[in-house]
């Protein structure tokens, strides 16, 4: 079992775009997938489920409120099983000051049920805060997806600053599986973020670019995958790709 988080505290890069699309692919695989929101905001939970309400969440894992087992939705669609994100996580840095080991909440939660899945993806907020910690602590891998238009190495520092922080501060070290290059419309711009990414930190950029397309909106708004809702996209192929590479 492995567990990747998506991370970029930079807001709308397709952080829940990549996840569930990328989870989606690997269930199609045939592997035993679980996707946890892990942002207040909810919007992977809103793009598979729409408004359905849930009554136990990733909140109550990193509060360690109920167990794991409880808090999992099965979604056919999507073909994963999904614990829904919720707006109550917007409170958790507060709740969890004083606690002892809450970095380590949502890891040991997850600790209950990791051997029914294959894989787990998490899919974090825009921040690097106590929530997206939790997220690392559980994690092996980090993949990062960048939307060349918004880059700035600044953000990608910030990211690997705190996975050395996490290491030794915490003693958990974490994989970097790479950068994914995300709503791309323009060659040149890449090719510069490309050429920043690899020279200066050696970071491994995915070759499958995801282009921008209106059909990944569609398909949001549509509570599918992008490969169920427009299979021939070159969006779909590029996440069916990019979920491939990261398998092996
Ligand atoms: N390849 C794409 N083509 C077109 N639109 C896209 C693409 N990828 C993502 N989007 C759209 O961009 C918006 C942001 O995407 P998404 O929610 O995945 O980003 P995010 O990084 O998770 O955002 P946040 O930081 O708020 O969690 C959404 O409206 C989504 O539909
Ligand atoms: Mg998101």
């Amino acid at each position: 079992m492995s567990t990747l988080s998506i991370i970029n505290q930079k807001g709308g890069v397709a952080k829940t775009t990549t996840a569930i699309n990328v989870a989606h692919v690997w269930a199609k695989l045939g592997k035993r997938v679980l996707l946890v929101d892990l942002d207040p905001q909810a919007s992977a939970t809103k793009s598979i489920f729409g408004d359905q309400e849930f009554e136990h969440t990733s909140y109550d894992l990193v509060l360690n409120k109920v167990p794991a087992k409880n808090a999992i939705q099965k979604s056919e669609d999507f073909g994963f099983d999904v614990v829904p994100g919720d707006i109550l996580l917007s409170g958790v840095d507060i709740q969890l000051s004083a606690q002892f080991g809450r970095e380590k909440f949502l890891k040991k939660a997850l600790g209950t049920v990791k051997s029914k899945y294959d894989d787990i993806v998490i899919d974090c907020s825009p921040t690097l805060g106590l929530l997206t910690v939790n997220a690392l602590m559980a994690s092996k891998d980090i993949l990062i997806p960048i939307c060349p238009e918004y880059f700035s190495l600044k953000g990608i520092e910030l990211i690997l600053g705190t996975l050395k922080n996490i290491k030794t501060g915490l003693g958990h070290t974490i994989g970097v599986k790479g950068i994914v290059i995300t709503r791309y419309r323009n060659r040149k711009v890449i090719k510069s973020v490309i050429d920043e990414v690899e020279e200066r930190y050696g970071l491994k950029v995915f070759k499958d670019f995801i282009p921008d397309n209106i059909v990944v909106e569609e398909a949001h708004h549509n509570h599918l995958p992008v490969s169920r809702y427009a299979p021939r996209s070159k969006a779909a192929k590029s996440y069916e790709s990019l979920a491939k590479e990261l398998n092996t």
